[in-house]
């Protein structure tokens, strides 16, 4: 069965599980001490330089990847199915986003935050668009937007941009277009290829700072990545592009169940809470919890 057949989230594979690194990695990029700005995504990319985007959606998690030296938070609409337990990344609201946006930027001082345009927030003008990332920006305290969509967005992205308002291109597999998709499967492949090339220099040349690409074959991000000058970002879309990207529940073994075939499990998240919940609630029946240390 290929990840085209399979059902959300994302298809196919068993994710294989590797032990944590430490955060001071020898291999961390050269990123400077304070905030990541955008021009160093672009400085990655002219070096030859590759750099690490996680999702985040609350205040402890984003201040462990931001210590950990995650050069990108990504505020996704992924916390619909990740955090509020949707089925799909549709239902999630502009106030919802905010409100996630705001606990992850006031808990980082490094990485760059970046929030989703989510679902119905933007299609409808570029002035809808702007609207939404300005509250996005004002009340979230985010630094940029990722817009789903491809060329037909170019518009949206250059009136973001003259607001002021760094865009992320998110390409490919666009998650908010699931059922116009026909579900979670791998685009651009053969010849749609080149209808991903030409979405990417549309939206770059738009002035998008970043394209994101989901669930496309390596030689297609690799033409894309060669076709813009922008940094470009995967998900499931191979190593040739300058950054990557996984939900960081996927990241750090915490979500259940079949994992995508693009994921990576460093850790075992699930099983770490799993046993601390057992063992609390097996001292919490036997009544030697609270003792004398944890007792006033
Ligand atoms: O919302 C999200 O988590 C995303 C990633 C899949 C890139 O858009």
């Amino acid at each position: 069965m290929t990840s085209a057949e399979l059902p959300a989230p994302y298809g196919e594979g068993a994710a294989t599980t590797t032990p944590a690194r430490e955060a001071t990695s020898p291999a961390a990029p050269a990123m400077p001490a304070g905030r990541i700005r955008i021009h160093h995504l672009q400085q990655a990319k002219d070096q030859g330089r590759h750099f690490a985007m996680l999702t985040a959606y609350d205040q402890y998690a984003a201040q462990v990847f931001d210590e950990a030296g995650i050069e990108v938070l990504l505020v996704g609409d992924s916390a619909a199915n990740n955090v509020l337990g949707h089925a799909t990344t549709l239902p999630i609201t502009l106030d919802e986003m905010i409100l996630f946006s705001r606990a992850v930027s006031r808990a980082t001082t490094r990485a760059i935050v970046v929030a989703d345009l989510p679902f119905g927030s933007y299609e409808v003008s570029p002035q809808q668009a702007v609207e939404s990332s300005v509250r996005l920006l004002k009340e979230g305290l985010v630094h940029a937007v990722k817009m789903e969509g491809g060329a037909d967005y170019a518009d949206t992205v250059r009136a973001l941009v003259r607001a002021g308002i760094p865009v992320m291109a998110h390409i490919g597999f666009t998650p908010q277009s699931e059922h116009a998709l026909g579900g979670y499967r791998v685009q651009g492949r053969g010849e749609a290829s080149q209808r991903i090339v030409d979405d990417a220099v549309a939206l770059a040349d738009a002035g998008a700072f970043c394209v994101l690409m989901e669930m496309v074959p390596a030689e297609t991000a690799n033409a894309v990545d060669a076709a813009v000058r922008v940094p470009t970002i995967g998900i499931g879309a191979g190593p040739g592009t300058t950054g990557q990207v996984l939900v960081w529940q996927d990241m750090a073994g915490l979500r259940g169940g079949r994992q995508a075939k693009f994921v990576k499990q460093y850790a075992d998240v699930r099983s770490v809470l799993s046993d601390a919940a057992r063992a609390y609630a097996d001292d919490v029946r036997a009544g030697t919890f609270p003792g004398p240390d944890h007792t006033f």
